[in-house]
């Protein structure tokens, strides 16, 4: 029989983050927060996905800078690089290896059925890279090369999550013709209200770090008056804030700055809208503001101390990367076993 030297964990996180553009309110209340909350209980793994990143055309010197930023944002966020393992994709060449070993599981029909590939690369199929077309067979190789249990994200990593799980049971049939379970299948953990933060321009639209409106976001270094004057300036209509959540749900810009309101301070929408019902913006913006700014505040303060050390955050990502590789050098020999690679 065939001898495996990694082990499946009852539990492990894994979950990423690219280090491109502004990281914005919605990284944060989608992914950052509920990573900061399981790491208490779960063993957790945070990578800043650098290859991801350049499936996309980047600056070089840009894309050093903005993983540095990523990084810094991340522990100024609350995450315990001690308790946690934090570290960038690239570092450990064994994720891009695995991705391989994953394209020759995953079938060009899965995909072709990726919305956030068909909305990257546009109108223009053609020029994408191939890179942003199995973007999603390197997330998976991320997950399982970690044999991870939950993977907290946003809501728009939804789909990506349930390529993982088809990737793992297509490869357990294909490569573990014994117990067929070598990678568990991965389980997205999507919570809290602020699992899709939209744009404060359009409550139908996704914030996002690649709109062009800089008011669309709320970045997580914009200081208190760039807080300020984009909560003021965002869409709103003219109704007083209702009562209950079936009411709310018709009003996008309504509905995404009460569920800000509420993951910011942890409530129940229920409970937020108990507390604003019959009242106006004007009434509610201020509060808002007071809450983004009192929450976001210490975050891009510590970013900006951390950022004058370059040096010791570097530090920070190598110690990460020798923890994760430590971890995903066991699993990949196995993987490489089980297929009949010579290792
Ligand atoms: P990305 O910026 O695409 O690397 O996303 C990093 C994490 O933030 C992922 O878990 C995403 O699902 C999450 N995320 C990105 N944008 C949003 C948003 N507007 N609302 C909630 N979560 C988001
Ligand atoms: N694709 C994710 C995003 O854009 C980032 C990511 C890469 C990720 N690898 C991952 C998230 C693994 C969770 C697990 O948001």
């Amino acid at each position: 029989m065939m001898k495996l030297i990694s082990k499946q964990p009852s539990k492990r996180i894994f979950s990423g983050i690219q280090p491109t553009g502004n990281l914005h309110l919605g990284n944060y209340l989608g992914a950052i927060k509920n990573w900061v909350n399981l790491q208490e209980e779960i063993s957790s793994i945070f990578s800043i996905v650098d290859l991801h990143a350049i499936t996309v055309p980047q600056n070089p010197l840009k894309l050093k800078a903005s993983t540095r930023e990523v990084t810094a944002a991340i522990i100024a966020a609350g995450i315990n690089t001690e308790k946690s393992i934090l570290f960038n994709q690239s570092s450990v060449k064994e994720h891009s290896e695995l991705a391989w070993i994953l394209n020759c599981v995953c079938r060009i029909g899965w995909l072709n059925r990726m919305t956030q590939f068909k909305e990257k690369a546009g109108k223009n199929r053609e020029n994408a890279t191939v890179g942003l077309y199995s973007y999603p067979v390197l997330m998976s190789a991320d997950i399982l090369l970690y044999r991870a249990t939950h993977v907290p994200v946003g809501e728009d990593q939804k789909q990506h999550i349930e390529l993982a799980r088809n990737i793992a049971t297509s490869f357990n049939s294909m490569f573990d013709s014994k117990s067929k379970d070598f990678f568990c299948l991965p389980e997205p953990q999507i919570l809290g209200p602020g699992t899709r933060v939209m744009s404060l321009r359009d409550g139908t639209k996704k914030m996002s770090k690649s709109d062009p409106s800089d008011a669309s976001r709320i970045n997580l270094t914009d200081t208190k008056d760039d807080i300020f004057n984009k909560i003021k300036k965002a869409k709103t209509d003219s109704n007083p804030l209702p009562a209950t959540i079936k009411e709310l749900e018709k009003r996008p810009e309504a509905s995404n700055l009460l569920k800000i309101y509420s993951s910011l301070s942890d409530e129940d929408l229920q409970k937020t809208l108990d507390s604003f019902a019959g009242k106006g913006f004007s009434y509610f913006k201020p509060k808002l503001i007071e809450l983004a700014v009192e929450i976001l505040n210490p975050i891009s303060s510590e970013m900006r101390y951390l950022l004058k050390d370059p040096v010791e955050i570097d530090k920070i990502l190598v110690k990460g990367k020798g923890k994760a590789q430590k971890i995903a050098e066991k699993v990949l020999k196995d993987i490489k076993n089980l297929v009949g690679l010579i290792h």
